[in-house]
């Protein structure tokens, strides 16, 4: 089984693309804690887990999800993580291992396109094209090691630190406070329905943040046909990243990428 968190289609192309080459089958946490049910299939005895890197540590929903009571007697004797990440996942392997309460057999991190808006211009498209063709090679790598479970987990005190330090950033900018949606939404709901944190309600014809805090995945900004969400006037200039994927049982993405 693959359980995999994606904010703006990296993870998922990754879990899919690594489901099909290892004939597994994958899972999406948002979808399971919005109520899907999933049955223990797949790869016997092996657990993959695959996510963006989230200020060097884990989403929050990744983290919540390894905790759950129930979720150890579901883990196979292999378990292993592939962390999507812009450049540097630091030790957030390690902050999966501490959170399911065991040690993880092999970690690898892809560097795919980068969709943090919100503190930068997100990857353009050529650029964005050329990491998930190499992100897509690295796949086949990372599939056969997993084929021949491999063993390959690494803890680094400096990564470690790295990651202490970064991480509370991430629950401060979990923030909604600072989401809007400008003259330019059209009331489509898209944004509603790929929220993977149910965090987005369309009242009068706009989006609504509902919750306090959300998962700060950036689809809804990234999403957005119409460029009409923002997170402070900061994000009016920058471009906008997402592999648009509506159908969550076929790896057919379609790029919109506009930057
Ligand atoms: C809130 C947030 C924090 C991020 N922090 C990091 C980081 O610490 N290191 C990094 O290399 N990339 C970081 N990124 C980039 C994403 O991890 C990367 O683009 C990932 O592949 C996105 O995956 P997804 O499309 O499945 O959501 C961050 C992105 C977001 C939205
Ligand atoms: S996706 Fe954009 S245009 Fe559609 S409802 Fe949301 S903010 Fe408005
Ligand atoms: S509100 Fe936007 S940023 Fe927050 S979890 Fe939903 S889609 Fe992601």
């Amino acid at each position: 089984m693959i359980f995999y968190f994606s904010g703006t289609g990296n993870s998922r192309f990754a879990a899919m693309k690594l489901a099909s080459l290892t004939g597994d089958k994958a899972y999406s946490i948002a979808d399971i804690f919005g109520g899907d049910s999933f049955k223990k299939e797949g790869l016997p005895n092996v657990t993959g887990f695959v996510f963006p890197v989230y200020y060097f540590g884990l989403p929050e929903m990744v983290k919540r999800f390894a905790v759950l009571p129930g979720l150890r007697d579901l883990l196979g004797s292999y378990v292993y993580c592939v962390i999507t990440c812009g450049a540097n996942p630091a030790a957030a392997d390690a902050a999966l291992a501490k959170a399911l309460g065991r040690e993880i057999n092999y970690s690898a991190s892809l560097v795919m396109p980068d969709n943090y808006v919100i503190a930068y211009n997100p990857s353009g498209p050529e650029k964005a094209k050329a990491a998930l063709k190499e992100a897509d090679s690295k796949l086949e790598i990372i599939s056969r090691d997993i084929n021949r479970r491999k063993q390959s987990f690494t803890k680094k005190i400096s990564k470690t630190l790295a990651s202490k330090a970064l991480y509370p950033f991430y629950n401060l900018f979990r923030t909604t406070l600072f989401y809007y949606a400008d003259d330019n939404c059209v009331g489509c709901g898209l944004c509603e329905r790929l929220c993977p944190d149910k965090a987005i309600e369309i009242k009068g014809g706009k989006p609504d943040w509902m919750k306090y805090k959300c998962q700060h995945c950036t689809a809804c900004i990234n999403a957005c046909p119409q460029k009409a969400i923002q997170f402070t006037a900061l994000t009016k200039k920058r471009g906008r990243y997402y592999i648009l994927n509506l159908n969550k049982n076929k790896n057919e993405p379609r790029e919109s990428n506009d930057n």
